[in-house]
């Protein structure tokens, strides 16, 4: 599939890029959602301080995956790739993406996928959670 990978500052998010990225996360279950929200509502100025960066479907602009960088001082991640298109490589497109913005940013691992995912993109062990099975 042909894709294409977009980063945009929340502040320049449209609407409906908001609610398409606030859709594809685990919602009330997860934290993404509400940081997405929490920053999409501040003030101008720390609006610019979150990032969103998106991997579509080059064809029809399905959301495939997505991550939002945020935080002031230590940066921070969080990760979603639509159920239906995951272990097809577009968490790591969006990860290394990521990572050209924000080499040091923390992740959040919490799971054994997860931690696997992030094993693998660090090619290391995550920092901060061992995920023991
Ligand atoms: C974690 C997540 C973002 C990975 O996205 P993805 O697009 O499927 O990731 P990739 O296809 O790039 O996977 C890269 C590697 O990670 C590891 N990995 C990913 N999913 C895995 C799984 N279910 N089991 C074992 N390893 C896994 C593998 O090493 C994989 O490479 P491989 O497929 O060649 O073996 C996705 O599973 C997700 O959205 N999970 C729910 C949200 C979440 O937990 N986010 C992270 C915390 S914020």
């Amino acid at each position: 599939m042909k894709t294409q990978i977009r980063s945009k500052t929340v502040d320049r998010l449209t609407k409906r890029e908001v609610e398409e990225c606030a859709f594809l996360t685990h919602r009330k279950a997860g934290m993404m959602e509400d940081a997405l929200r929490g920053i999409y509502n501040e003030s101008p100025y720390y609006k610019t301080k979150g990032r969103a960066i998106m991997l579509r479907d080059s064809n029809n602009g399905t959301l495939l995956s997505w991550c939002l960088l945020f935080g002031n001082g230590i940066p921070r991640a969080y990760f979603y790739t639509h159920k239906d298109y995951r272990r097809k490589g577009y968490g790591t497109l969006v990860y290394n993406h990521a990572k050209r913005f924000e080499p040091n940013m923390r992740v959040f691992p919490t799971n054994y996928t997860n931690t696997k995912f992030f094993r693998s993109v660090n090619g290391q062990q995550a920092p901060g959670y061992d995920w023991v099975e």
